[in-house]
């Protein structure tokens, strides 16, 4: 598929998937939502490919929401569709068997703080800009940040971002627990590298069961939720990187996994 939206990029293991409409600040219409999937697709296919990257073009934005010019006239139904096509892509993206990291370059808003939630990690530059401002034009968040932002900031903060509509900055997201770190913005995509280097040399069988015992267990009551990670513990002792991993711990040597 050729991309006119997002800009994709593979380096040394690490899949960068750009935001490129920085005239619209990166707004998502469908046919971005479209690309985005199909990148990712190519990310979960590629075994080449050890962890994402996602961050937006130019110095202004992320991703400022939704695009609201394709959304203005939506009926229901249509809407319905729209919401369920970012769904799917952003659960896809959650849910994708690698690393991922959200470098918040600027103002996250609406489905931009959205897909920063359905990554694994957000970093963000010192000028980054988060916020739910849907209420701010009559709707609600509809890729999932009723959903994702009160299971990781609580309800009450998660309520107030989205039932007033407030920007809050990246000192604010870091203090709310919204942002893992914060940079510099000249260091923002070189930190995100390093730390996609880091997680892209760690075991990706275990790194695939730490991420579906978190998504996955987090939503079942505690009884079931430890059996899942007792079943997701018990696989990893099936892959070679297991072996090698212990193994290298009794010989007193680094290990050398090789990501399966
Ligand atoms: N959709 C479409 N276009 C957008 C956009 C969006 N979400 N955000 C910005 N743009 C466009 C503007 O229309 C403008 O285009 P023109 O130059 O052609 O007029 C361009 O980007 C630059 O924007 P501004 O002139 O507004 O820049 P600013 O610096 O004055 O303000 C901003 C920046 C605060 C981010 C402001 O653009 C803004 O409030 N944007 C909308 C944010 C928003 O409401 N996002 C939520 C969308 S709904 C959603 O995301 C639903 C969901 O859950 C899926």
């Amino acid at each position: 598929m050729e991309y006119k939206n997002i800009l994709f990029n593979v380096e040394g293991g690490i899949a960068t998937i750009t935001f490129n409409r920085p005239k619209a600040l990166n707004a998502m219409n469908s046919e971005t939502l479209t690309e985005l999937y199909d990148a990712l697709s190519i990310c979960k296919n590629n075994e080449q490919i050890k962890a994402l990257i996602l961050t937006g073009a130019g110095e202004k934005a992320f991703v400022a929401g939704a695009d609201i010019s394709q959304m203005h006239n939506l009926r229901v139904p249509e809407a319905l569709q729209f919401m369920e096509l970012g769904q799917e892509t952003m659960r896809f993206l959650e849910t994708i068997a690698k690393p991922s990291i959200a470098a918040v370059n600027g103002f996250a808003l609406g489905g931009g703080t959205e897909i920063s939630l359905a990554c694994d990690v957000r970093f963000a530059s010192e000028n980054a800009v988060f916020g739910q401002p849907e209420i701010l034009i009559g709707i609600i968040p509809g890729w999932g940040g009723t959903q994702r932002l009160p299971r990781l900031v609580g309800m009450g903060i998660a309520k107030e971002l989205i039932m007033s509509g407030m920007q809050i900055n990246a000192k604010r997201a870091y203090e709310i627990g919204l942002v893992n770190r914060v940079f510099p913005a000249d260091q923002l995509i070189p930190e995100s590298n390093k730390f996609a280097q880091k997680l892209a040399g760690m075991p990706g069988f275990a790194i695939k069961m730490a991420k579906n015992s978190i998504n996955f267990g987090c939503d079942l009551a505690l009884d079931n939720a430890l059996k899942l990670e007792a079943a997701c513990c018990g696989e990893c002792f099936g892959s070679d990187d297991q072996k090698e991993g212990m193994k290298a711990f009794l010989e007193k040597r680094k290990p050398a996994f090789i990501g399966r």
